[in-house]
């Protein structure tokens, strides 16, 4: 490694060696978080009296994110090595439950899922690592890492100490990352000088006991040397104490540094200082605009910490793909995120170097520490490839080729017929019928085709909320068919139990009695590539969904992005590889190739359309397109409209100072009520005429907020949703870097208006609003008022 070590006193290293000697007394679980621990080979890192020391020796973390998972192994060497060469003396990486795990008791860590390799890779570049193992990541990921098989528990509870198969299943996790990584600790002599526990866990609870019991897990998982670290956000990292572990705050490009520690600081103030994920940019949903972060605010508060000697880590130095089925979602409200993961970060998607990355590497030049070098650029080994138009002559419907039924008198999720992922189809009979009913799905997870006698009659969207279809006349007796695609299940927030398929029930009325339908069949449509295989293909045009194969010749390979625009929904398999999920709704509308997927020669390519192309071929381009939104079909025009306040009275009125952080509000009395309406009557500049916040809370009677969960924007007079996705819903995404803004260039004036629906009636002592937390003030509410009411406002 090219990294510098240090001869520490022999003074100190007794001191050393007597503060081990106690802590081993005291149980190792007892460590503060400034304890230094000596490795066998004399190398150390700990968190010091405001500062970091590497080797007793102050040292700033240079870090940026990479995830194994998202990279072909092929590639990981590369990669670290763009990151060196970025200006980083560390790579974080979070370990991924799910991956390892598929089955329960059956751990993989060989080939793509080699993350020792990985970690000693890093080591081979001479740079440090932060291990992040969970066992909860969020970062996008199915369940945010956590295995879709623990949903088979009914009364599943997850990162709470109330479940115990919860947390034994966790603990058994801990112990095979242990075996795998431990060995790595820098006092080992590996290179991991630190190792996180759980994950932002003050945006989910405040119960320290679970966060110790983590911890002390984590310790007896082998890594009982390594310098413990947590990572929190500057609102919310109080409210749970974890001794043992240095805290980091994550943020945002563009956050005001001195604001997002002042707090942080007041209440540690010898703590050295990091941003344990300073966000590069962010990722995309579907059917919401693409995600980017300018470079220039992304740059100064980059140098901002740099000047105040702060360590951080980017999230993410290079996203890659999420491939196959792992992209998750967030909510509320459920918006799913795409498979691309490029993030806007300074290395693409390819592996190829951004106008960020040459802007980071140029700041953090100036800032290296001793012995420290920027290296030189490596070359990608895979240049980017176009592939001409592949045509699709070869298809199979999926209602000719479904697989063996089971039978089940209730509907169930698809995890209660063991499927992880893909779509699930729920088939009966209807009976005769001379009017129109209504069939309500309870609840659509995620995206709903009903059929009657294999015609497509309408589709149900959960991102929408979509619940109820008219079922037409029936002259005979007709077959119903409901095909269920399960989307990325939620990583982050309350909605993270989220089970796929139908998750309740499904019942029928007249407009007079509803019914409860039973007796199902049931059709699994699982995701892997032998399964995909089966369907008896032939020359016979596809009528509704099905799959679509093909080869295709080529004489070099290379990365290529499969254009997709031309096609519905689903998902596609090269040479085996499942590349992940495509939908024509967009911004994505390219699948992400890696070179080493594809040979020489004869290639073969399966794509499975639950929806339906309107052009069937592909052609594979030397570039993503990740920033069109395509038709949605099911999308209404939110009628135009304007709200009426006549004759209600605001119960709460009032100025909030120009200052960044939450105001709290309290109503003069509790108030009842179901629909609320906050009104902006100008900004703090005078001349501003947008309005923006980052979230919004109702605080019940026990003075907590409520969830947010069952939330739902009824009217909102302005929002950007096309430029830029910042819509209203962003109010109570629980992400408090993602603002709600009046549309971006709109003339109208103030006052702007959002009305949201908490569906039932709360209790409700005041509020809690969080203005934007970038360096920006546009759109920071001066003068408001509150509304609150039982019944619906009116228009
Ligand atoms: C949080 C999480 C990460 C990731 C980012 C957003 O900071 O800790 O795992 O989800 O948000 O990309």
């Amino acid at each position: 490694m090219n990294i510098i070590t240090y001869n520490i006193p022999m003074k100190k290293i007794l001191l050393l060696a007597f503060l081990c000697v106690l802590s081993a007394g005291n149980g190792i679980f007892a460590q503060s978080s400034n304890q230094t621990t000596t490795g066998t080979n004399g190398t150390t890192f700990s968190a010091g009296k405001n500062e970091f020391l590497l080797n007793g020796k102050p040292y700033i973390i240079r870090a940026g994110e990479l995830h194994y998972t998202r990279i072909p192994k092929a590639y990981w060497d590369h990669r670290i090595k763009m990151c060196k060469a970025m200006g980083m003396n560390t790579i974080c990486i979070y370990l991924f439950w799910n991956i390892h795990e598929q089955t329960p008791g059956v751990f993989d860590f060989k080939g793509q899922n080699d993350v020792a390799e990985f970690v000693r890779l890093i080591q081979k570049n001479g740079m440090y690592c932060i291990v992040r193992p969970g066992p909860y990541v969020c970062a996008e990921w199915d369940m945010g890492g956590l295995p879709w098989w623990l949903l088979k528990k009914k009364d599943l509870q997850v990162r709470r100490l109330s479940d115990s198969y919860f947390m034994e299943r966790t603990k058994n996790y801990l112990n095979e990352a242990g075996k795998q990584l431990a060995p790595l600790q820098i006092q080992n002599g590996g290179n991991i000088i630190m190792v996180q526990v759980e994950n932002e866990y003050g945006t989910w609870g405040n119960d320290g006991k679970y966060m110790e019991t983590m911890r002390d897990n984590i310790r007896q998982a082998g890594f009982d040397k390594v310098q413990l670290l947590r990572c929190d956000w500057s609102s919310n990292f109080f409210r749970y104490k974890l001794d043992g572990a240095v805290n980091a705050l994550n943020f945002g490009a563009g956050s005001n540094i001195d604001d997002q520690f002042r707090k942080f600081k007041e209440m540690n103030p010898t703590s050295p200082l990091m941003c344990g994920e300073y966000w590069t940019g962010w990722f995309d949903q579907w059917g919401r605009p693409h995600e980017t972060r300018d470079i220039n605010s992304f740059i100064g508060s980059l140098k901002d910490m740099m000047d105040r000697k702060i360590s951080f880590s980017l999230y993410m130095a290079h996203g890659g793909t999420t491939f196959g089925q792992w992209a998750g979602a967030n909510a509320p409200a459920y918006a799913p995120t795409t498979s691309s993961y490029d993030y806007n970060a300074p290395i693409d998607e390819a592996g190829n170097p951004t106008d960020k990355f040459y802007a980071i590497r140029d700041l953090l030049k100036n800032y290296l520490q001793e012995g420290e070098i920027v290296s030189t650029i490596p070359e990608n080994p895979e240049v980017t490839i176009t592939v001409p138009a592949i045509k699709f002559t070869q298809t199979a419907n999926v209602f000719d080729n479904l697989p063996v039924a089971k039978q089940s008198e209730n509907i169930q999720p698809m995890e209660f017929f063991d499927q992880g992922w893909g779509s699930i189809i729920y088939r009966k009979q209807l009976a005769v019928c001379n009017h129109k009913q209504t069939l309500s799905i309870k609840d659509v997870h995620d995206w709903a085709t009903v059929f009657i006698n294999g015609k497509a009659i309408g589709k149900l969207d959960r991102r929408r909320g979509e619940s109820t279809i008219e079922i037409p006349v029936l002259k005979a007796n007709a077959r119903l068919d409901i095909l269920v695609e399960g989307m990325g299940r939620v990583n982050y927030g309350e909605a993270i139990l989220d089970r796929k398929g139908i998750t309740d029930k499904v019942l029928l009325s007249d407009g007079k009695t509803e019914k409860e339908l039973k007796n199902w069949t049931i059709y699994n449509l699982p995701v892997d590539y032998k399964f995909q295989t089966k369907a008896r293909f032939s020359v016979k045009p596809a009528t509704g969904p099905a799959w679509y194969k093909a080869s295709f010749n080529l004489t070099k390979t290379g990365y290529t992005y499969l254009n997709m625009s031309s096609w519905g929904k689903g998902m596609v398999w090269v040479n085996g590889y499942n590349l992940g999920r495509f939908w024509k709704i967009g911004p994505t509308q390219t699948l992400c190739v890696a070179g080493c997927y594809l040979k020489k020669g004869v290639n073969e390519i399966i794509v499975l359309d639950i929806d339906k192309p309107s052009v069937t071929s592909i052609a594979g381009l030397n570039h993503a397109i990740l920033d069109v939104i395509g038709k949605d079909d099911n999308q209404q025009q939110k009628a135009a409209k304007s709200l009426n306040l006549n004759g209600l009275n605001a119960v709460a009125t009032g100025t909030f100072p120009a200052e960044s952080g939450w105001k709290a509000v309290n109503l003069n009395e509790m108030t009842a009520g179901r629909y609320f309406c906050f009104e902006a009557l100008n900004a703090q500049d005078a001349n501003d005429n947008s309005t923006s916040a980052a979230e919004f809370e109702i605080i019940g009677e026990d003075g907590k907020a409520i969830s947010s969960i069952n939330w739902k924007v009824v009217f909102v007079d302005s929002e950007e949703t096309v430029k830029s996705a910042n819509g209203a819903d962003k109010l109570f995404d629980i992400q408090e870097s993602i603002i709600w803004q009046t549309k971006i260039g709109d003339k109208a004036n103030h006052p702007h208006q959002v009305v949201i629906d908490m569906g039932k009636e709360i209790n409700v002592k005041g509020f809690r609003i969080l203005p934007r937390t970038d360096k920006s003030t546009k759109g920071m509410v001066k003068d408001y008022r509150f509304f609150l009411e039982k019944k619906p406002f009116k228009f």
